[in-house]
C-alpha cells in the first residue's frame, strides 16, 4: 500500500474518474474525503468503504460548502495531505459560432465557475491545513489543456486557464506545498454540460467515443481507473519529491499522434519478422 496515513480530499468524486480515485486511495490505504453534489452517491460510496471515506455534499461553486468539505475532512480524519480538484464539466465541442450571443456570458459563466473558480476555492479553503501537512495538490486537467478539439473554446479555455493555475500555485506554495496537474485524456463517464447550453442532460458517455479513441496512438478508449495510477504518483511522498508546477500528458499519446497515420507501427511487425501471436500476453 503506497498511501497508508495520508488523507485526501477530492471533488466530484461520486462518479467517473473521480470515483475511479476514491477507489484506487483506498485501495491504496489513503483516508478519503468525499465532495459531490449527489447524496445519495456520496451514501452509495460510504457504504462501499466504511469509516475509509466521508462524504459531503455541495457545489464547487460555494466557498461555504468547500469550507465545510475541509473542515469534515479534519474533523473526521485530522488533517488533508492531498486535495484533488477534479469536478467539472464540458461543452460537448459546441464551437463559438454555434453559440447563441444571447447565451455566451451566461455559459461562459457557469463553465469558468465549475472549471476554474471550484478549483481556486478549493486551494483556498485547505491552503492551511495543506501547508501543515507538508501536502500537495493534484489538479485533473485534460488533453484541452493542450490540444484544440478536445472541447469547444470555453471548455478549452477552462482547461489552459488550469494549467496557468498549477504553474502559478506551484510558485506560490513552494517548498511547502507542491502543486501537479494531469491531463487526462477521452473516457466514458457521467460528464455532463452546461445547463446554459442546455446540455445538463447529455452525457459524454452517450456519445461513441470509442471509435474516436481507436484514433489515439494508445489504440483504445481508457477507463477511469487507467488513469488513476498517475495521482498516486504524484501523492506519494516517495520518489516524486522533485515533482512540483509538474503537467503529466497522461492522455494516450494524443501529443504524438502522426500526420499521416496515428501511430507510426503500422508494418513494424512485418518489418522485424514478427506476428501478433509472438507478442507477450500482458496485462493492458
Ligand atoms: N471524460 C472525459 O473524457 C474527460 C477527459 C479529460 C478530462 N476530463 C476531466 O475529468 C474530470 C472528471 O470528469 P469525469 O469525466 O469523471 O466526469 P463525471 O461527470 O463523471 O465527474 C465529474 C464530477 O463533477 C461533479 N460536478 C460537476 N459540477 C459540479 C458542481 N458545480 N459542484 C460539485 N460537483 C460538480 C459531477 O457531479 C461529477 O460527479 C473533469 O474535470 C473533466 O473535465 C474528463
Amino acid at each position: 500500500m503506497r498511501l497508508e496515513n495520508e488523507v485526501v480530499l477530492i471533488t466530484g468524486g461520486t462518479s467517473g474518474v473521480g470515483s475511479a480515485i476514491v477507489d484506487r486511495f483506498v485501495e491504496e490505504g489513503a483516508k478519503v474525503a468525499v465532495f459531490g453534489r449527489s447524496i445519495e452517491r456520496l451514501k452509495t460510496i460510504e457504504e462501499k468503504h466504511g469509516n475509509k471515506v466521508v462524504g459531503i455534499a455541495g457545489d464547487v461553486r460555494s466557498l461555504d460548502d468547500l469550507k465545510r468539505a475541509a473542515e469534515t475532512c479534519v474533523e473526521k480524519f485530522g488533517k488533508i495531505d492531498t486535495l484533488i480538484p477534479n469536478a467539472g464539466i464540458w461543452d460537448f465541442g459546441r464551437s463559438l459560432v454555434d453559440i447563441p450571443e444571447e447565451k455566451l456570458g451566461e455559459a461562459f459563466d457557469e463553465m469558468f465557475h465549475v472549471n476554474v473558480k471550484g478549483y481556486l476555492i478549493s486551494m483556498k479553503v485547505c491552503l492551511p491545513y495543506l501547508v501543515k501537512s507538508r501536502g500537495n495538490v493534484i489538479v485533473t486537467i485534460s488533453n484541452a489543456g493542450f490540444y484544440p478539439n478536445g472541447g469547444g473554446p470555453l471548455y478549452t479555455a477552462t482547461k489552459h486557464a488550469i494549467v496557468g493555475l498549477v504553474r502559478e500555485m506551484a510558485f506560490e506554495l513552494a517548498p511547502y506545498v507542491r502543486v501537479n496537474g494531469v491531463a487526462i485524456g477521452g473516457v466514458s463517464t457521467n460528464l455532463r454540460g452546461p445547463a446554459a447550453l442546455e446540455l445538463d442532460q447529455l452525457t459524454i458517455s452517450d456519445l461513441n467515443l470509442d471509435e474516436g479513441f481507436k484514433q489515439a496512438p494508445v489504440g483504445e478508449l481508457l477507463s477511469s481507473y487507467d488513469y488513476t495510477g498517475a495521482y498516486v504518483f504524484f501523492a506519494e511522498r516517495k520518489d516524486n519529491r522533485p515533482a512540483t508546477g509538474a503537467l503529466l500528458n497522461y492522455d494516450g499519446g494524443l501529443g504524438i499522434r502522426g500526420l499521416a497515420s496515428f501511430t507510426g507501427s503500422a508494418d513494424l511487425l512485418e518489418k522485424l519478422n514478427l506476428t501478433e501471436e509472438d507478442l507477450m500476453k500482458v496485462n493492458i
